[in-house]
């Protein structure tokens, strides 16, 4: 049995862009976002706090906000890294943020140059400044079903950081299948091993579209409950320290799935494919998502 409500985070503007090499105006990354939730979307991922050196499409993470228009019932949470972006997040009004931290020691060196239990301590002053300000703490964990350094990522692991992140104060765990390698079978092993110290209505799927199983993957979740997912329209993105990583599942074929279950999830799918359409045309990228493509050929 699936769940008969369905939240989509909409990553396009952060996970979707941060890896992509041309520049793009900060009104263009704007106006992608009003697109969004002119099409219906209530969660807007919309930039991150990263250093620029690090990830120079992100530089531009304070004027994507200050010059956000925000929209009564859509919520615009960003990436934060540390206390630094924290800070600079906060300074423009941010109010709802994401840690990140990665079950492979490997990948979390490349991504962000520290262990992962020295992410963990780092966090802890961005969970005390947040529980003091009222700011809701998202954690997503990478790597939860293959790493590009480390190769299999034991289950523990992932439920382990899930666990740590949960009793930090983090009200939801998104769990990022980074390289997209993972399978249903395999999916459903993770879920079943995280949701056994994280509860099931805490998940959320974070699932790239390397190898072509996201939305199989998605499928076999939704199927054991989980009701949160993430995906970037016109299926952009892809993480800047994961080799060969494509973009995440597109949203235009997240939602064209849930429809065909009976969830409503409140997106207007041509309105969203219109907006794939946009920032596919700003990057001058062919659209991945087969929905968006078939909705074009009509
Ligand atoms: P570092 O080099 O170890 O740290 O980077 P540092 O403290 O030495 O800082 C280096 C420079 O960056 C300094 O500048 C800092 O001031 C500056 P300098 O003194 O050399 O001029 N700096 C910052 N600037 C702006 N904002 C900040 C900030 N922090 C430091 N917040 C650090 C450590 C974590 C900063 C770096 O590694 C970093 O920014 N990493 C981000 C990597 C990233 O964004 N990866 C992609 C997102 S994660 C992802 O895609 C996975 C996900 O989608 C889930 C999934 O798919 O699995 C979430
Ligand atoms: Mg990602």
């Amino acid at each position: 049995s699936y769940p008969k409500q369905v939240t989509i985070v909409e990553v396009g503007p952060r996970d979707g862009l941060q890896n992509e090499k041309t520049p793009l105006s900060t009104d263009i990354k704007l106006e992608f976002i009003d697109r969004l939730a002119d099409a219906g979307l209530k969660v807007i991922e919309a930039t991150a706090f990263v250093s620029p050196k690090w990830v120079p499409q992100m530089a531009d993470h304070a004027e994507v906000m200050q010059g956000l228009k925000r929209r009564q019932g859509v919520r615009y949470p960003v990436l934060v890294p540390n206390m630094k972006g924290y800070e600079a997040a906060r300074a423009v009004g941010v109010d709802e943020i994401a840690v990140f931290a990665a079950a492979s020691e490997a990948f979390s060196q490349k991504n962000i140059n520290c262990s992962i239990e020295e992410s963990l301590q780092r966090f802890e002053p961005i969970f005390a400044a947040a529980r003091a300000e009222g700011v809701a703490v998202r954690g997503y964990v990478s790597c939860v079903m293959g790493c590009p350094y480390q190769g299999e990522v034991p289950l523990a692991d992932v439920a382990r950081v899930s666990k740590a992140l949960l009793d930090m104060g983090c009200y939801e765990i998104s769990l990022g299948d980074t390289i997209g390698v993972g399978t249903p079978i395999k999916a459903r092993a993770m879920i079943e091993t995280v949701s056994r110290v994280v509860p099931i209505d805490k998940l959320a799927a974070h699932f790239h579209d390397t190898w072509g199983q996201a939305l199989a993957n998605l499928y076999a979740v939704l199927e054991m409950g989980v009701a949160t997912l993430d995906s970037s329209a016109a299926g952009i993105g892809g993480c800047p320290y994961a080799k060969g990583a494509s973009g995440n599942v597109a949203t235009e074929d997240v939602v064209y799935l849930l429809q065909g279950m009976g969830i409503d999830c409140g997106i207007d799918l041509d309105r969203l494919a219109e907006a794939g359409r946009f920032i596919n045309a700003q990057l001058n990228r062919q659209p991945t998502s087969k929905v968006a493509a078939a909705l074009a050929a009509r």
